[in-house]
């Protein structure tokens, strides 16, 4: 039987405690915005390794801005923000891509490119940073579709293929490289309950074959409770809640305790099985 012991360098630790942690994205007191306008003020928290964190927000509230500030797309107007250890605003150029190799993105409205093949849409990022030969490149995209339940789509045009297969072609092209990270906004925007379902499976399934850390902006009450680690939740220019779901079920806030206990839509409520018979249906 296992003994307990006291540990003798509890004490000592706490201090080492955040040193130890393995923080992949840090922001202090940043500030991001367009031009003159602030968007987000006094933003501070820290994305670890391994996490899933979910980015919740209403319309309009900063998420693709934080975002896009955190992947080196939108300088800040004030504050710091390290991304793997580096602050990607100053970087020379080199550097810089070297930064942007160890990180995937699926955007909000990042469309794979119509006029290339799923293959050519996967490639794209190994091809464009890395000098490995085409038949590596080749079966890395093969292994990578057959994760997620693709394979042999590689000649198909992105209009051939549905919305979630879209979605999981663009989580295959942001982690082709194997990232540190992957920062993907909205990746089940748009797409019905159960296929929306099934792109959150492919995430988490990433997340843990490749202990990527991913963060993952959202409005789906559904996906964060599937996917998220941790939710830092953003209202009126700043980060109202950082927490677990757990944390945030019983959290005062009353915009944060409306969104964990908001009433399922309608159709939910009218007959589960009957939307997901529905949903199946216009999949196949
Ligand atoms: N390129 C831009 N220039 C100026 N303002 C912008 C730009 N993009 C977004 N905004 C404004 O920033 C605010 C936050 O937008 P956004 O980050 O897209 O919100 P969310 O992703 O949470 O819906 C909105 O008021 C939006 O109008
Ligand atoms: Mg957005």
């Amino acid at each position: 039987m296992p003994v307990e012991t006291d540990n003798p360098t509890d004490g000592a630790d706490q201090a080492t405690d955040e040193d130890a942690r393995d923080v992949l994205v840090r922001c202090e007191n940043l500030v991001c915005g367009y031009g003159d306008t602030a968007i987000l003020e006094d933003i501070n928290c820290q994305i670890e390794r391994g996490e899933i964190v979910a980015l919740l927000g209403g319309s309009g509230s900063g998420k693709s801005t934080l975002l896009k500030t955190m992947v080196g797309l939108l300088p800040p107007m004030a504050g710091t923000i390290e991304v793997l250890g580096r602050d990607p605003y100053r970087l020379e150029d080199d550097e810089r891509s070297k930064l942007m190799r160890r990180i995937g993105m699926m955007f909000q409205h990042g469309a794979l490119f119509g006029s290339d093949t799923v293959y050519e849409n996967i490639a794209l990022p190994a091809q464009e940073h890395t000098d490995l030969p085409e038949p590596v490149i080749r079966e890395m995209v093969r292994q990578k579709l057959s994760l997620v339940g693709l394979e042999g789509l590689e000649n198909r045009l992105p209009s051939d293929i549905s919305g979630g297969q879209q979605k999981r072609v663009a989580l295959v092209r942001a982690s082709i490289l194997d990232p540190d990270i992957v920062f993907a906004d909205e990746p089940s925007a748009g797409l019905d309950p159960i296929v929306a379902a099934g792109v959150d499976h492919v995430l988490r399934q990433f997340q843990s074959l490749f202990n990527m850390t991913m963060i993952v902006v959202t409005h789906e009450l559904e996906s964060v409770k599937v996917l998220a680690d941790r939710v830092l939740m953003l209202s009126d220019g700043g980060i109202i809640a950082n927490g677990t779901v757990d944390e945030l079920y019983d959290s005062e806030d009353k915009a944060v305790h409306d969104f964990f206990h908001r009433q399922a839509p309608d159709f939910l409520e009218a007959g589960e099985g009957n939307s997901v018979l529905a949903a199946l249906e216009r999949q196949s």
